[in-house]
């Protein structure tokens, strides 16, 4: 039988399909010791001022809204000394019940990690990992369904993405930073359902910027504009996408897609440079 010519049959493009939300498990922490005192990244200004009570205000809206949504959200004590505690993604990545300690990049954070631990060990959780590699938790590890999307460049070591992929058993696909103001993965990409994505390519390298086509060829792209107000630091349940409010292109794009885009105000946490995904550590418990 003559063969034929292999065909690039391209996947259909998604539509608005119904959306389903599951609950989930959150970790929070509350900005009591929120401040910005030090600049680790471009978005901190010391000289600036900052409102710690609006900061609680705010970040207590965002725990308000998961509980109105159903989400369960658990909360670990702030550490004085610690302002930065409040991002709580980067104090692990849990998958299975795994839990992958954090190790922080710069001085100022390096407690942080033993804190976010203790706090999974009293919990009773077993499968825990005290890292042997520099990463920040779901800043850099974001899950997609069974697979990991791992970011570097700027915070987490790449040899954290081999660590990851050894201790969870699953897929680690390694993406490369190149633009500090975007310095963790979750800035620059954030997770739709258990195979969409939205992130702002200019955010990544060339090669990772092609990888992400390869895996997500019908992703939500993000403008400028709408990455420079943190819009892909966002959480999803699968239906409702909880993202800073003026993200407003994102938020028409998620509309078409079929989600419901949730508005949230937390200017007083961009001054550190996060927004809601990184105020929220998702609990897969197996
Ligand atoms: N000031 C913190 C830092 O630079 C912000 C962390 C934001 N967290 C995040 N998941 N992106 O480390």
């Amino acid at each position: 039988m003559p063969l034929t010519e292999p065909t690039t049959t391209p996947s259909p493009a998604p539509t608005a399909t119904a959306r389903v939300a599951t609950r989930r498990r959150l970790l929070m922490c509350r900005p009591r010791h929120y401040d910005v005192t030090y600049s680790i990244n471009p978005w901190m200004h010391p000289e600036n001022s900052t409102d710690p009570a609006l900061a609680v205000r705010q970040w207590e809206r965002l725990r308000e809204l998961y509980r109105e949504l159903g989400h369960f959200v658990e909360e670990i004590d702030p550490v004085v000394g610690l302002p930065d505690m409040v991002f709580a993604a980067n104090g692990a990545t849990v998958v299975d019940g795994k839990v992958y300690g954090a190790r922080f990049r710069h001085a100022q954070r390096t407690a942080e990690g033993p804190a976010y631990l203790g706090w999974f060990e009293r919990r009773g959780y077993r499968d825990v990992l005290w890292p042997e590699y520099v990463n920040e938790g779901e800043g850099d590890f974001l899950t997609v369904g069974r697979r990991i999307l791992a970011g570097t460049g700027f915070r987490t070591d790449p040899r954290s993405h081999a660590e990851a992929q050894e201790f969870f058993g699953l897929p680690v696909t390694s993406l490369t930073l190149v633009d500090p103001e975007y310095y963790h993965l979750d800035t620059a990409l954030a997770v739709l359902s258990d195979d969409e994505v939205m992130y702002y390519p200019a955010a990544f390298s060339e090669g990772s910027r092609a990888v992400l086509r390869t895996m997500f060829p019908h992703a939500i792209l993000a403008t400028a504009e709408d990455a420079a107000v943190f819009g892909l630091n966002a959480f999803s349940d699968g239906r409702h996408v909880l993202l800073p409010e003026a993200a407003t292109g994102l938020k028409s794009q998620l509309s078409a897609r079929g989600f419901e885009p949730v508005g949230v105000g937390l200017s007083e946490l961009l001054k550190a440079g996060g927004s809601v995904k990184c105020c929220t550590l998702e609990l897969r418990d197996r």
